[in-house]
């Protein structure tokens, strides 16, 4: 399928997740703001301070396209010592966030008309990631059920030999599942019986909390057929700064790197050093982080089950709680509704695929003053609807 500039930009929608972000900020009143997706905290100090260093002593030119060499081989330690990843830094390519990395993913694997499997409620950047490549995005609905669990039979269903790619997310945004590996090593076998590539999203692996995080890459039996994504942007509340990587087989990312170069050249010289910085620095503020996500997870949880009309599965990672919400109505106008008259924001559950809809996600990276304000709110408007 070839794209006509038109049809390009069709494709680039913005996410319901935008939109409500948009309305949220040209509104007036109070508003409790629980559909942004980026950590509320402050970027740790030293990484700060790495960034003054380096921007200082002048590591303001280009750098190479697959990144700095240390921070290639932070990236490919953290993984290793932390994910049980094992990688080299040929085998890790800087990017601009994780974002550059999955759309040079898509880029490098998709051909016109192939097809690109995405368990759903999925993020929706991927569908448009997908559609720029050229590929068609093929939703597979997970159930609240069984709390959005991997249903391994259903993706494997879908595989053809026209299929390009699979995108596990997990921890997964917008539900927090965390994949069981038995599901997740099934479909990875199944991927590499057809060539298709599976491109771990592990945005949020570091952001687990009931148990060890481990990367797919990392467990599963074809290694080789898994592209692995990951950035500094939420564990270590640096969303702004643009760093994240792509990870596999070197020689994929040796061809991908002309791509990256007419795209990006190379992520920010200066973010390079602070991220460098983050992932060799001290390691007590992203624990206290993550420590502070998991007691406002429990927070949640514990709102969640005491209002009647809403229902969640427990996250077991990243900082979102995937909402049903028993009221009438789609679930933008729920969420249009909630935003003008009982002043609390959440992001509608449609822009997540259609297994999305009548339902809301909630970020909690939100102090919990604030989520419990939110909270109230809720409640009022359910009480009330
Ligand atoms: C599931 C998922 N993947 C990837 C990203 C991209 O993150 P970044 O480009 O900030 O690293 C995000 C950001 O919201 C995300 O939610």
């Amino acid at each position: 399928m070839q794209l006509s500039h038109a049809e390009r930009m069709a494709a680039s929608e913005q996410s319901s997740i935008r939109r409500m972000f948009d309305m949220a900020q040209a509104a007036d009143h109070d508003l409790v703001r629980l559909e942004v997706g980026q950590p509320d905290f402050s970027t740790p100090e030293h990484v700060i301070d790495a960034a003054d260093r380096a921007a200082r002593e002048g590591h303001t030119g280009y750098t190479a396209n697959a990144g700095i060499e240390p921070l290639r081989e932070a990236v490919a330690t953290t993984l290793e010592t932390e994910y049980g990843v094992p990688t080299t830094p040929e085998g890790v390519a800087i990017t601009a966030g994780g974002m550059e990395a999955l759309h040079l993913a898509m880029l490098g694997l998709v051909d016109p008309g192939d097809r690109v499997l995405l368990p759903s409620p999925v993020w929706p950047n991927y569908r448009t990631q997908t559609t720029l490549a050229g590929g068609t995005p093929v939703e597979i609905p997970l159930s609240a059920d069984d709390g959005y669990a991997l249903d391994a039979d259903a993706v494997i269903e879908q595989l053809d030999d026209r299929t390009a790619a699979i995108v596990l997310c997990t921890p997964s945004n917008p539900t927090g599942r965390v994949f069981e590996e038995s599901a997740v090593r099934a479909v990875v076998d199944a991927a590499a019986a057809h060539d298709a590539a599976v491109i771990a999203d592990e945005v949020y692996l570091g952001l687990t909390y009931d148990r060890e995080p481990r990367g797919i890459a990392g467990y599963v039996d074809n290694a080789s057929q898994v592209l692995t994504v990951g950035s500094v942007s939420k564990t270590h509340s640096m969303t702004g700064w643009r760093i994240g990587w792509l990870a596999g087989d070197p020689s994929f990312l040796h061809g991908i790197s002309t791509i990256h170069e007419s795209t990006s050249s190379c992520a920010s010289s200066i973010s390079q050093r602070a991220a460098l910085a983050a992932l060799t620095g001290p390691e007590e503020p992203v624990k206290e982080m993550r420590e502070t996500f998991a007691r406002r997870r429990d927070f949640v949880v514990d709102r969640i089950e005491s209002i009647d009309g809403i229902s969640a599965p427990r996250p077991q990672g990243a900082f979102y709680a995937f909402l049903s919400i028993d009221v009438p109505g789609t679930a933008t106008g729920i969420a249009t509704r909630l935003l003008e008259e009982f002043g609390v924001v959440l992001a509608p559950g449609d822009g997540f695929g259609t297994a999305g809809e009548g339902h809301l996600r909630l970020s909690f990276a939100n102090s919990t003053e604030r989520l419990e304000v939110g909270f109230d709110r809720l409640e009022t408007a359910i009480e009330t609807w």
